[in-house]
């Protein structure tokens, strides 16, 4: 097991990792980790009612495909589960105006943490009254402008953050309502890097420490600064509901505090996103329905052992909504079968993408899964490892696939569960094109973010010439 360079290394053949079965027939999906109108005809992908193929003779590769039916579906069936709720979509996980429109047509409210995600919100149209403002390190310049569109809450993130908003309440003379971000010294069962309710990391007000009650008291002591309640998101990609239920007694604890030290009610809470999505076979997510009730039951039972009013709720999913709406399908460049200490050979197929299009992989070991889009196969399956263009060995888009042993350079190749954070959060590393979104339902396709263009990249290099 323990060899220097990891169990891909280690002599003998090259196993698969525990999770990943060898498939009966790797021409087949995993349905539930498709968006809900993908399906193959002989062979062939087909979302949205359009075959894979045609998108990409139109649009050509690589392509974020987002399924309009799916990312609505998905959004209703948060809405109608947590009915009692307000449900706002992280845009963090992806936004533009096509998909905030939709987020709006749907009846749900919306998370932005940045100025630039307000700006497509507002050019979407979405009313300011249903934008939740986060974000641990918001200028004044963000403040004054979110206080001027007239934003339902921001969330406060620190002391200084506070003062600014008071300030800022001041001079315009509008009303500001503000939620605190607090940290619930929770352990979420999740990467590092995307757990958020430990102490030891940037966001929030810490509970323990006593910064939250301290943060409770100085809001309302500002003149003009509206607190509606307390804010906890724990961290995302969690399956686990334990974590949830601990967060939510510890920040519930706090809410009674202050309303009886304080005699303050405060009619809001807010328990945050992170709710998992399945990206490959290891993953079990709960479905909203499921997470409503568990998340009602709880705050039920805590609000009636502490005698308090239960506040009104609200959550943030964002990956659990657009992560299994999208798929990113890309061309096979090139099949290279590589001899590993031991004997054993991985075939690696590099693609025309990677990690500027889906970073996940490489940034927090993230699994995905894919399929041969194009085309049915007789072949064997062979575990391969997907890989991008660019020039990094980190450059890795799926670690582990049974894919036909016939796969060759033309094939089309479908990754699944890519609407979460892959073009959000892609990048022009190796001044690569961002990809477009091209947008399907009832064998329409329409593009609602177009490729990048070199001119879009020399745009900004102004040089010396
Ligand atoms: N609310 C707050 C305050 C958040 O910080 C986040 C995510 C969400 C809601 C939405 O979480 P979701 O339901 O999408 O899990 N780039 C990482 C994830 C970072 C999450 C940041 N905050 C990834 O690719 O996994």
């Amino acid at each position: 097991m323990s060899h220097e360079a990891g169990w891909a290394h280690a002599p003998g053949a090259l196993r698969s990792p525990s999770w990943l079965r060898e498939p009966v027939d790797p021409n087949d999906l995993v349905p539930h980790l498709w968006s809900s109108t993908a399906h193959k005809v002989d062979g062939e992908l087909h979302v949205g009612g359009m075959a894979v193929a045609d998108l990409v003779a139109e649009h050509n590769t690589p392509a974020y495909v987002l399924d309009e039916d799916d990312f609505r579906a998905r959004a209703r069936a948060f809405r109608d589960a947590f009915s009692a709720y307000d449900v706002y979509y992280a845009g963090k996980a992806f936004l533009c105006t096509a998909v905030a429109r939709w987020v709006f047509e749907e009846g749900l409210s919306l998370d932005v943490c940045s100025g630039g995600e307000l700006s497509v919100a507002l050019r979407a149209g979405f009313d300011p009254a249903r934008i939740g403002y986060h974000g641990n390190n918001k200028s004044v310049t963000e403040l004054r402008r979110a206080v001027a569109v007239g934003v339902g809450r921001i969330v406060v993130d620190s002391f200084q953050e506070i003062e600014r908003i008071a300030m800022v309440a001041q001079d315009t003379g509008l009303p500001v309502r503000v939620m605190i971000r607090v940290t619930a010294g929770v352990e979420a069962h999740t990467h590092e890097y995307i757990a958020t309710a430990h102490e030891d990391q940037k966001f929030g007000f810490s509970i323990t420490s006593g910064d939250a009650f301290e943060a409770v008291r100085r809001v309302e002591a500002a003149p003009g600064v509206e607190l509606l309640g307390l804010h906890s998101h724990i961290g995302s990609q969690i399956f686990d509901s334990s974590g949830f239920e601990v967060a939510a007694r510890r920040v519930l604890a706090l809410h009674a505090r202050v309303s009886d030290e304080l005699g303050v009610t405060m009619p809001e809470m807010d328990l945050g996103g992170g709710f998992g999505i399945a990206y490959t076979t290891q993953d079990d997510p709960s479905d909203p329905a499921q997470l409503a009730t568990e998340m009602s039951k709880i705050v039920e039972h805590e609000c009636r052992a502490l005698g308090i009013p239960e506040p009104r709720l609200s959550i943030e999913p964002g990956r659990a909504i657009v992560g299994p709406a999208m798929c990113t399908v890309y061309t096979v460049g090139t099949v290279k079968p590589v001899r590993l200490d031991g004997g054993a050979v991985r075939t690696y197929v590099s693609v025309d993408g990677g990690m500027s299009d889906n970073i996940r992989t490489a940034l927090y070991d993230a699994d995905y899964s894919c399929t041969v889009a194009s085309r049915a196969s007789d072949a064997a399956p062979v575990l391969a490892r997907v890989v991008g263009k660019h020039c990094e060995a980190g450059d890795i888009v799926v670690k582990d696939e049974f894919l036909p042993g016939d796969v060759a350079p033309g094939d089309l190749l479908a990754v699944p569960g890519t609407g979460a954070y892959c073009r959000s959060m892609a990048s022009n590393y190796n001044h690569a094109l961002r990809p477009p979104v091209v947008a399907v339902r009832d064998g329409v396709a329409r593009v609602v973010v177009r490729r990048e263009t070199e001119e879009d990249l020399l745009a900004t290099d102004v040089g010396d010439l």
